[in-house]
């Protein structure tokens, strides 16, 4: 039985939500990938950030991981939806782990989920600034051609 785990975990590991993928190459998704060198749990979690808001619209996650792990990234998952990015990345691991009750050892569990989003507003924002760059690069080679 689950003694020592708080009843939402076991939730979240029972029910998690929005397990998925999204295409990693969609312009508007943003991909996090991170591990726990400590146990070689893996987490991916992604985001789906409307360009003009600024507010992620979906979101969704897999985890190769322990219960607090997979809890973690369920939670992380539910919390992110519908914030703007700049709000998202305020999420601390330490808010997961409360609201889970995780217990000392697990505290890295919910910190996997804190780097994951980071890693994940960090994809979309190096592609969205990739993506401006060529636009305004491809603007330059306009105003070469022209001149
Ligand atoms: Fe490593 Fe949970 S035991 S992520």
């Amino acid at each position: 039985h689950s003694r020592g785990y708080h009843e939402r975990v076991v939730d979240h590991y029972n029910n998690p939500r929005n397990v998925g993928s999204f295409n990693k190459n969609d312009p508007n998704v943003g991909t996090g990938l991170v591990g726990a060198p400590a146990c070689g749990d893996v987490m991916k979690l992604q985001i789906k950030v409307d360009e003009e808001t600024g507010q992620v619209t979906d979101a969704c996650f897999k985890t190769f991981g322990c219960g607090s792990a997979i809890a973690s990234s369920s939670v992380a998952s539910e919390w992110i939806k519908g914030k703007k990015i700049e709000h998202v990345i305020s999420i601390k691991n330490s808010d997961i782990a409360k609201h889970l009750s995780l217990p000392p050892v697990k505290l890295h569990c919910s910190m996997l989920a804190e780097d994951a989003i980071k890693a994940a507003v960090k994809d979309y924002e190096v592609k969205k600034a990739k993506r401006e760059q060529n636009s305004e690069s491809a603007s330059n080679k306009d105003v070469a051609g022209t001149a």
